[in-house]
Parts: structure tokens; C-alpha cells; sequence
């Protein structure tokens, strides 16, 4: 039985791979998993392929063993792994709470490595694995700090994976979009009076941010990035110094 696994699916490009993974047909299986319960039921009555759905804490080691012990109960291989569930909150050092630090450490970074650990034997030679990173990932972020350093975690994992698993066959592709329109921005924002970003821009739909992805992930590239604003930034933090890319940065954010 083939299984894809996509977590982060209730909502944003989590979804929306599920649903571009569904258009495939190369599936009996696609399981998705994400807290809010009746989202996914409303997702899964939209894909042909069977679905079942986990709702699941990811933040909770014992709701990844759930995740787990199904796949080793089920006899299944799994072709697509697809890491989409993360977070970020806006704000400095002192304006981000203890349980959102923690909370984007522990499913950022540390539930993305322990699902893709765990998954992995699971995959055969063809089997694809994305992991969702970000732009943010190529530079230190002031107010969005904890959230970029999870991410700039998640590209340097993809990019050593990648080459540990290359001789099995198995591809690993980091996707790394500027700001798309999701529930992210949404809860990103962490009050008025936080320190942050003025504004959003330029914004991208999920649809084309995963339609991409997935197009580079089945032609086994390391990295994903949707839209030339987001290749020129990929590219000037290649060429120019990180102070350079930070001052930047630091010029988009609000005034108090
Ligand atoms: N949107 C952007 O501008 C943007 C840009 C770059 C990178 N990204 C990254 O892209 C990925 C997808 O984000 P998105 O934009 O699609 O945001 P989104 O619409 O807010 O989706 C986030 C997903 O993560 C799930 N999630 C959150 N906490 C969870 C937990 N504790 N356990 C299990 N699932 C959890 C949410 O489901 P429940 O709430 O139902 O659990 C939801 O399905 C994230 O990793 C994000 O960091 C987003």
C-alpha cells in the first residue's frame, strides 16, 4: 500500500498539498494529520483517494507514536512525506511568550526532524520528502527572531538529509516561500503594539507555491522558492553580507 503523509494539512499549503498530492493518483492512502479534527473531515470529503485523518498535537511526543505506530501497523510505504505544520509569532526577546518559543521549537524544528526520522524507513527508492522551511531561513530575523532560527534548523537538516539518504533514492526538498496567503499572517501577528514588519508584501496563493513545490520535489531539487522577488532575496543573501541583508529587514519594520 502507498501512504503519503502530510502534516499541517487542516489548513494553508498543508491543504492544499494534500489535495495536489490527491490529483497525482499515485496513492491507495494519503493521511493527514493537523489538531482541528473537523477540518480534516472536510478535506478528506473532497480527495478521491482514501484518507484517513489524525488529529493530532504534533508538539506531543505521545501523538507522534500515534502517528507512527499506525504506519507500522500498516504494512505501507510512503511516497510523500509533507512536513507543512509550523508557526511563527511576531515580536522581540520579551514580546513572545515562553509557551510560543517553545511551541515553535518544538514543532518547527524538533517534531519536523522526529516524524522525518521516523518516517523514513518507511520509504523505498522514488519516495519524496518536503519539508516546509521558509525565506526567513536565510537570514537572522529581528521580531521574528525564534522563528527564523527554526527554520534557517529545518534548511540545514534538509540539505545534510538529503545527502544521507540520496544512495536509498530517497529525495529530500526544502521549500522556502516568502509570505503566501494563509492562516499564517493571521497568527503571526501577536498584538498591535508588538514589534514586527509593517506589511506583508509581496503575497503569493498557496496553489502556486505548492504546485511549484511539488513540481521540484518529483525533479529532485534541494530547494523550493516560488516567485523572482523570493529568488533575488535567496540570491543576494548567497552574495551580500548578512549585516547588509539585516539592515534591510530592519528598515521594513514598524515605527514606534
Ligand atoms: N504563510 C506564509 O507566509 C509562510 C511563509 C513561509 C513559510 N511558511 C511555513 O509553511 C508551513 C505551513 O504554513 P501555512 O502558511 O500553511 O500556515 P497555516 O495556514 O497557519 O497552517 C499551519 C498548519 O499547521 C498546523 N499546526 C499548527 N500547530 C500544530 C500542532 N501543534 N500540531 C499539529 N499541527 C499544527 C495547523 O493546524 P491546526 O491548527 O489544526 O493544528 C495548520 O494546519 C509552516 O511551516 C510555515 O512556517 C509559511
Amino acid at each position: 500500500m502507498r501512504i503519503s503523509i502530510v502534516t499541517g494539512a487542516s489548513s494553508g499549503m498543508g491543504r492544499e498539498f494534500a489535495k495536489q498530492i490527491d490529483a497525482l493518483k499515485e496513492n491507495d492512502e494519503i493521511w493527514i494529520v493537523a489538531r482541528r479534527e473537523e477540518r480534516l473531515n472536510e478535506l478528506k470529503s473532497q480527495l478521491k483517494t482514501a484518507c484517513r485523518v489524525f488529529p493530532l498535537d504534533l508538539t506531543k511526543q505521545e501523538d507522534i507514536d500515534i502517528l507512527i505506530s499506525a504506519l507500522a501497523s500498516s504494512g505501507g510505504e510512503v511516497k510523500y512525506l509533507v512536513n507543512s505544520a509550523g508557526f511563527g509569532k511576531f515580536g522581540d526577546w520579551s514580546e513572545v511568550s515562553r509557551e510560543n518559543v517553545n511551541g515553535m521549537i518544538d514543532l518547527n524544528a524538533k517534531a519536523l526532524v522526529n516524524i522525518t526520522a521516523s518516517v523514513l524507513p518507511y520509504m523505498k527508492r522514488g519516495s519524496r520528502v518536503i519539508e516546509m522551511c521558509s525565506v526567513s531561513a536565510y537570514l537572522p530575523l529581528e521580531n521574528f527572531s525564534v522563528y527564523a532560527a527554526s527554520k534557517a534548523f529545518v534548511l540545514s537538516y534538509s540539505y545534510a538529509l538529503r545527502a544521507e539518504v540520496r544512495h536509498k533514492g530517497i529525495s529530500v526538498t526544502a521549500v522556502c516561500p516568502g509570505w503566501v496567503e494563509t492562516e499564517f499572517a493571521a497568527c503571526a501577528h501577536n498584538g498591535d503594539k508588538v514589534n514586527g514588519p509593517k506589511r506583508l508584501k509581496p503575497m503569493t496563493s498557496a496553489e502556486k507555491v505548492v504546485k511549484k513545490a511539488v513540481r521540484d520535489a518529483c525533479r529532485n531539487k534541494p530547494v523550493s522558492v516560488y516567485g523572482i522577488t523570493w529568488k533575488a532575496m535567496h540570491l543576494m543573501s548567497k552574495l551580500l553580507p548578512k549585516r547588509a541583508m539585516m539592515l534591510l529587514w530592519h528598515g521594513m519594520q514598524k515605527r514606534k
